[in-house]
């Protein structure tokens, strides 16, 4: 029997403390710019060990804010996986910069820190890396800041799959987001990713001057701090309080954006986040019961396993399975019988330098991309999240493999 009508590929995780959460701020003075939104940056940046954390709309603007605080403009070339969402190079573009891509490393399938080297010493120095944890799994950020301290560029990590995941770097185990290796960091949480506010993002950085130009840049580029006004009209000099201005009063110091979130999605963020590490251990435990039941398959080359890479512990966003050179099954056919028998699968993703808008402009020769390729030609995200109970996941199992078995 089929446990839900339509299992997707991922999904939120939402409990009575959640609704609880939510419905309290509903009854507060406060349902946007109160104290949730402090309460949840605080709460990131210590789960992720970051100094400052700025909270989003989402995690594209994130991405947006974190490029403009870099100063990324025309003239200026930013890199990152072509395994992504678009978001991952839209935000290069946004600032008038120009995107390109690297190769995926088979071992991780994110950014290959050696491809990044080669496209310095052949092609041009980027102003920006932006490496991305596909499915969870941590990209090679010490393998990156090596690279980025040698070539000068700065780094920012793409953590829209990864919050939750760590990686081991010299006998140290480090967070995603924890920005140790890089210059930024984002998160999303959309509904999809392991913990959600319905839509949001948040930017992470140990830098103090970013940190302050990302929350001018989130807020209509807005300053209502006395001592940071630019402006010396409106402010005279008080002798007990120094530096003074009427209280209205505000500046406009640069051109930002109204990328705020509301009191309400933090408050459910908030709660989500207290059971990042039990949604952690169940997406792990869903990922151990797929490779278990698909190791078979795996010894006669029918399908590729996930990579779970030896210095990482990850937060799985995805369950990324391939079909090997032995499959008799084409994967949009495999797509197609799954979606018969009500599984929602998805293709994550279509590399960003395929779409006509990058393409074309660019006439991109995807031979460039040889691992990306082959990875983009046999693969298929099966359902992953923390409420599919064991029936739904033998369920999966059971389709998956009496579709690719060999009769
Ligand atoms: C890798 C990656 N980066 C960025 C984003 C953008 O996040 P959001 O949907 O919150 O705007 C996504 C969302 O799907 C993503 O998967």
């Amino acid at each position: 029997m089929r446990p839900w009508k339509k299992i997707p590929y991922s999904r939120q995780s939402i409990n009575q403390d959640d609704i609880e959460a939510v419905c309290s701020v509903l009854r507060s003075d406060w349902i946007t710019q109160g104290p949730k939104v402090k309460e949840f940056e605080e709460a990131l940046a210590e789960q992720c060990g970051a100094k400052h954390c700025i909270v989003v709309s989402n995690g594209t603007v994130a991405l947006q804010l974190a490029c403009m605080a870099l100063e990324i403009g025309p003239g200026d070339l930013g890199l990152t996986s072509p395994l992504s969402f678009l978001a991952s190079a839209n935000c290069i573009a946004y600032c008038g910069g120009t995107p390109d891509f690297v190769d995926i490393d088979r071992a991780t399938l994110c950014l290959s820190p050696d491809g990044v080297r080669r496209y310095c010493e052949e092609i041009k120095i980027p102003k920006v890396v932006v490496p991305v944890d596909f499915a969870g799994i941590p990209a090679d950020l010490p393998g990156l800041k090596k690279l980025s301290e040698k070539f000068g560029f700065f780094l920012l990590e793409d953590a829209a799959h990864s919050i939750g995941s760590t990686y081991q770097c010299e006998g140290r185990e480090y967070k995603c987001g924890s920005c140790h290796h890089t210059d930024l960091a984002i998160f999303s949480f959309h509904p999809v990713k392991s913990i959600t506010t319905g839509e949001g993002g948040a930017v992470l950085t140990n830098n103090d001057r970013l940190a302050k130009k990302l929350r001018l840049l989130s807020n209509h580029g807005v300053e209502r701090g006395v001592s940071r006004f630019l402006s010396k009209t409106v402010n005279y000099w008080d002798e007990t309080t120094g530096w003074s201005s009427s209280p209205w009063y505000y500046e406009m110091q640069a051109l930002g954006f109204n990328a705020r979130i509301t009191d309400i999605q933090c408050a459910l963020g908030i709660s989500q986040l207290k059971r990042l590490e039990t949604f952690k251990k169940r997406r792990q435990e869903i990922v151990g019961i797929y490779n278990e039941a698909f190791v078979p398959l795996e010894r006669e080359e029918i399908v590729t396993l996930p990579p779970w890479p030896e210095n990482t512990d990850p937060c799985f966003h995805l369950y990324p399975l391939r079909l090997g050179v032995n499959s008799t099954v084409r994967r949009d056919d495999l797509f197609l019988e799954l979606r018969k028998r009500g599984i929602y699968c998805q293709v994550h993703y279509i590399p960003i330098y395929r779409q006509p808008f990058y393409g074309q402009d660019h006439e991109r020769d995807f031979g460039r991309f040889p691992e990306t390729e082959k990875y983009f030609a046999g693969c298929l995200s099966l359902p992953l999240f923390p409420d599919m109970d064991h029936a739904t996941v033998q369920y999966v199992i059971d389709a998956v493999i009496g579709l690719l078995s060999p009769s």
